[in-house]
């Protein structure tokens, strides 16, 4: 957007030549306009087209501010707004799960709906639903991971809803694929459950609770025939690996009695998962149709200690987020190794892999975590069970409104900036 402000700079300074210049330089303005702001261009298109089809609808939030392509949106701070967040209520929301929703599940504080993130270098664009709809219009969004990517699937479809448009939930490959599907614009928002991204004893959607995780590293075509096609691809794979430090991994077949396999040091065997992933996505995916993202680990907070707080019990009863920042992240329980696995291996791809790198400002979020404010196996935690934080205090998944609305933030700016 840099390049048109100066236009608009030199079109002010010609003011007093004489008209044909004037009316010479407003041609150039114009065409260069359309020439070189390539995002201008793209977002003055959509919401053209989107004030054809609703007309009056994106009056409030047409001038869209892009950051500039080089601002590192990853590195800032966590700015208290109660004007614009939470981006969407909790109790309009009708599709969130009972495992996100805080509030309803006896939640008493709030405040941690309401934090923006803010680059240090740059601003996030107000988030748009009707403009990011317009963008996915006749395409389709597919979330391929764990829990982590569905929380971040159910923050997605509220943020869309937003827009007031209807939707309608449905599953397919037995549990395996949830398709969330606006007619309107005929989009839809996927989610497919794969854990570990290639083929493993947990593949099952409903039943997948197995303390013997076993993955098959090579093979990853049994899911992945279903992620061909799709026009966004939204991978992670970090939280089933963290059981402990060694990994199952599979000698022959899932069908033998009994089951052999070797035991791998959880980086090696991650780093064959994600080399096979990115051959899959190098034979598999056309860039000039699929954008590919990859989002690096979602923390957990489990060691209060991380933040000075040594008699905290877990994340439960956290309100706020680190503030202290001369203890900046890693903490204890990330393993950083893989992060830096992942964005190693996407830099030798063909594909180009966008990374979505929410580590960091998530480390900060000790407050956003649904604690005891959620589900244990499909049931919610009972009163009895709240009081015993210790056991029962989830601090891996998030609370909706809440932290992962920021992931979905920062998809949406590299979505409406390159598509
Ligand atoms: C991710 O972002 C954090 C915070 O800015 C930064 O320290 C880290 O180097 C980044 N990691 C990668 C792999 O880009
Ligand atoms: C809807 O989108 C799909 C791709 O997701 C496309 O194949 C189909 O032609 C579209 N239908 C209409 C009516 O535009
Ligand atoms: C922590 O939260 C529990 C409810 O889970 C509450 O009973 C308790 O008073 C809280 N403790 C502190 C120190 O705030
Ligand atoms: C911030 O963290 C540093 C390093 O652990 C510690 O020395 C300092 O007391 C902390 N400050 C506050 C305000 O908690």
């Amino acid at each position: 957007m840099d390049c048109c402000f100066h236009y608009l700079q030199a079109m002010k300074h010609s003011c007093n030549i004489s008209h044909t210049i004037l009316f010479s330089l407003i041609l150039i303005l114009v065409f260069k306009l359309f020439i070189y702001c390539d995002d201008f261009q793209q977002v003055t298109r959509s919401i053209f087209l989107a004030k054809l089809r609703f007309p009056g609808f994106l009056e409030e939030g047409d001038e869209v501010k892009l950051p500039p392509k080089d601002c590192d949106l990853f590195t800032g701070k966590w700015v208290l707004d109660k004007i614009t967040h939470p981006l969407y209520k909790e109790d309009e929301c009708k599709f969130l799960s009972e495992q996100l929703t805080c509030i309803k599940n006896g939640r008493l504080d709030s405040l941690y709906q309401n934090w923006r993130w803010q680059p240090r270098d740059c601003s996030l664009p107000k988030f748009n639903a009707r403009l990011l709809l317009e963008k996915l219009s006749g395409k389709r969004l597919m979330f391929v991971g764990d829990s982590l990517n569905r929380n971040q699937w159910e923050s997605m479809v509220c943020l869309l809803l937003q827009s007031g448009v209807s939707g309608k939930k449905s599953r397919q490959k037995s549990g395996s694929l949830i398709i969330f599907s606006i007619k309107e614009y005929n989009t839809t928002v996927e989610f497919f459950w794969s854990p570990f991204l290639v083929e493993s004893n947990s593949d099952n959607p409903w039943r997948h609770s197995i303390k013997d995780r076993i993955i098959k590293p090579e093979s990853i075509k049994n899911n992945g025939d279903d992620w061909k096609g799709v026009d966004y691809l939204i991978f992670n794979t970090y939280i089933w690996w963290m059981n402990s430090g060694y990994i199952k991994v599979l000698r022959g077949s899932f069908d033998a009695e009994p089951v052999e396999y070797d035991e791998i040091e959880r980086p090696i065997a991650y780093g064959r998962v994600v080399k096979r992933w990115a051959e899959w996505v190098d034979e598999n995916v056309d860039s000039k149709f699929t954008s590919v993202y990859f989002m690096s680990m979602s923390p957990t907070h489990i060691k209060s200690s991380d933040w000075n707080n040594p008699d905290g019990i877990l994340c439960a009863n956290e309100t706020l987020p680190m503030t202290n920042l001369s203890i900046p992240p890693p903490y204890i329980g990330t393993d950083y190794r893989a992060l830096q696995m992942v964005a190693d291996v996407i830099q030798s791809m063909k594909v180009p892999v966008n990374f979505i790198n929410i580590t960091a400002m998530s480390e900060y979020r000790k407050d956003a975590h649904t604690s005891v404010y959620t589900t244990r196996q499909g049931q919610l935690i009972t009163k009895e069970q709240q009081a015993d934080p210790a056991t029962y205090a989830d601090c891996i998944h998030w609370c909706l409104p809440g932290l992962p609305d920021t992931w979905n933030e920062l998809l949406y700016t590299h979505i409406i900036s390159h598509s």
